[in-house]
């Protein structure tokens, strides 16, 4: 992969990059020329090996600990990354979890810790750095926009999923947080958008990739026939961020390989016949 220096200088708070989709993505915004704020809740190790490779080959990188969902953790972490680097230019909202189980067997503890991490840990993070977002305004050496703010959500903020309705729930939620701050935010040229990625090879979703059984199964549901790597996600988070995407906001991006096309109507609907 490829990155040109499209956010130089730049500082970016990634949510839960101690691995996965949010490592990727701090890692290719690091070889954009942006400094790194990895945050993540209790994989201390893989935080410090992303801060480490980053600070050895790229550039500026710290990682911060932080509950997402715990309204003081997340002032205090946005304190210590202003402390850090003077504010900053860009948020990633990626931290996420699943609890899945059937719905009439779901508690509300598995309900309420979903959404408390996914949907209002995402409104916690993206309320601090709207403040300061709004604060700073723009920085016309940095970028053309005051500061971005990017979702990392699902496509099941479209497609239903049965057995997981908390997390669909969840994702679906995000994608009206999203549009309703691009709406409010574009006045203070704050640009605010979402990926939403398909089946990645992440800890999320180990149990339907890593046997080569399970990989046939899911196949079935991507007309692309592959599932997705971090690599497949985090260029097109440092070009969302990065001023060629300057005029787009409020916009939602599947990167899912073509799950979203309903792959069951690939034979002309055959199945149904
Ligand atoms: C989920 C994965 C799932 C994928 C496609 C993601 O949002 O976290 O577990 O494989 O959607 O269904």
């Amino acid at each position: 992969m490829s990155i040109g220096k499209t956010l130089q200088d730049q500082i970016v708070l990634v949510t839960g990059a101690s691995s996965g989709i949010g490592k990727g993505v701090a890692v290719a915004m690091a070889q954009a020329g942006a400094k790194v704020i990895i945050n993540y809740l209790s994989d201390q190790k893989g935080a410090d090996q992303a801060v480490q490779s980053i600070k050895e080959n790229l550039g500026s990188a710290i990682a911060i600990q932080a509950d997402v969902s715990s309204e003081d953790q997340v002032r205090e972490m946005m304190q210590a990354a202003c402390k850090e680097f003077g504010t900053i230019d860009i948020l990633v909202n990626n931290a996420g979890i699943q609890q899945d189980s059937g719905f009439l067997d779901m508690s509300l503890a598995g309900w309420q810790k979903v959404i408390d991490v996914n949907l209002t840990g995402s409104f916690l993070c993206a309320r601090e750095a709207a403040r300061e977002f709004c604060r700073r305004g723009v920085v016309r050496d940095r970028s053309r926009a005051a500061a971005k703010m990017l979702f990392i959500s699902s496509v099941h903020d479209t497609i239903p999923w049965a057995g997981h309705a908390n997390y669909a729930a969840s994702k679906g939620g995000l994608l009206m947080l999203m549009k309703s701050l691009a709406q409010e935010l574009a006045p203070h040229k704050v640009r605010v958008n979402s990926i939403s990625p398909g089946a990645v090879k992440t800890n999320i979703n180990r149990d339907t990739w890593e046997s080569p059984e399970a990989e046939e199964k899911i196949l079935n549901l991507i007309p692309y026939n592959r599932v997705a790597e971090p690599d497949d996600i985090a260029p097109v988070a440092v070009w969302l961020a990065s001023d060629e995407a300057d005029y787009i906001t409020g916009a939602t991006i599947y990167v899912d390989g073509g799950m979203l096309l309903y792959p069951g109507f690939g034979t002309g609907g055959e199945v149904c016949r």
